[in-house]
């Protein structure tokens, strides 16, 4: 047997699929619980930007857009390395022991200000250390039939993802809000309701599909940031689905090989809105839009399934 294909195949072995826990109710993995005190104390820096989303929402598009604001459009900048390391994702820990490790927050503390971070937690469980320091935030938020189906298959081709179960498995255990980082519902609504009492800037997948560039403009101006047309029209450019899709730097192929398969499914999928309609049955979707009035009935967010 070829010796890479070894390489790989013995890589293969040493990957499991994260095991969960939960704090204060909220379900993630294992290794962030043994880390959660760190986490917690964050030491969160005044000009700190932090990027923060649900699972899905479309996290990698918004660090992208954000990172070719703050370097003019500069693409070798751009790509000096990859997303996830551009932007220590701040919980993010995976041991020494793992094939591939990652500490967000070491990445984090080594990094000279002004750095831009990301976070997929709710916002009852972000350090203090940020309202504290009054940082600027964007939440980038998504429909939730949309999400849901992107974080299916982001389950089935990450090996260090919980087992995703079936489709139908997945379909409840979303609703019942038992997935990592907790209930998709309680995290859109509190972020919107934290956007009135700090500086929160809440946005949109559907709204960034629809006009790119009204959306990358309120980015912009949120980060009191002003750039040449030539410049914005390069940010446009290269940030659309069909651009970042090839890009190394932004669509993870080149790291987490072995614990990502794209094979499987690519991370950057199909990057639209209302590719829910061909996973959910009829009785699915009547299922979740009934359970879904529910749970969004104390709330005055309103999302867009379809454009
Ligand atoms: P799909 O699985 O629906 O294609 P995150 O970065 O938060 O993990 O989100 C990943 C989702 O955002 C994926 O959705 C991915 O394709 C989509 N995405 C990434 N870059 C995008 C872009 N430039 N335009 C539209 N969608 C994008």
């Amino acid at each position: 047997m070829a010796l890479d294909k070894m390489e790989d195949l013995s890589l293969q072995e040493t990957v499991t699929r994260a095991e969960t826990d939960e704090v204060e109710g909220v379900t993630l993995t294992k290794a962030i619980c043994s880390t959660w005190d760190q986490v917690w104390n964050f030491r969160a820096r005044p000009d700190d930007l932090l990027i923060a989303t649900y699972a899905k929402a479309g996290t990698t598009w918004t660090q992208e857009i954000v990172d070719m604001i703050q370097h003019n459009a500069d693409i070798q900048k751009c790509r000096r390395t990859s997303t996830y390391k551009r932007h220590p994702f701040i919980e993010w820990f995976l041991p020494k022991s793992a094939p591939q490790s990652y500490s967000g927050l070491e990445l984090a503390e080594a990094m000279p200000s002004p750095r831009t971070l990301k976070t997929h937690l709710p916002v009852q469980l972000v350090p203090p250390s940020f309202w504290e320091q009054n940082c600027k935030i964007i939440y980038m938020a998504r429909n939730a039939k949309d999400s849901l189906v992107s974080y299916y298959h982001f389950h089935r081709m990450n090996n260090i993802m919980p087992d995703p179960g079936t489709w139908e498995e997945f379909v409840e255990k979303f609703m019942a809000g038992k997935v990592l980082w907790g209930s998709w519902y309680d995290h859109v609504k509190g972020w919107w309701k934290a956007k009135d009492k700090n500086r929160i800037l809440y946005l949109f997948y559907e709204d960034m599909k629809e006009n790119p560039k009204h959306e990358i403009q309120k980015i912009m101006k949120f980060l009191e940031k002003d750039v040449e047309k030539e410049v914005l029209s390069q940010i446009l450019h290269h940030t659309t689905f069909e651009k970042m899709k090839e890009n190394p730097m932004a669509n993870y192929t080149k790291d987490f090989e072995g614990i990502m398969d794209h094979s499987v499914s690519p991370f950057m999928r199909k990057g639209v809105v209302g590719d829910w309609k061909n996973y959910f049955t009829v009785a699915q979707n009547e299922k979740f839009d009934e359970d879904y009035k529910k749970k969004m009935s104390d709330t005055s967010l309103v999302f867009r399934t379809e454009l």
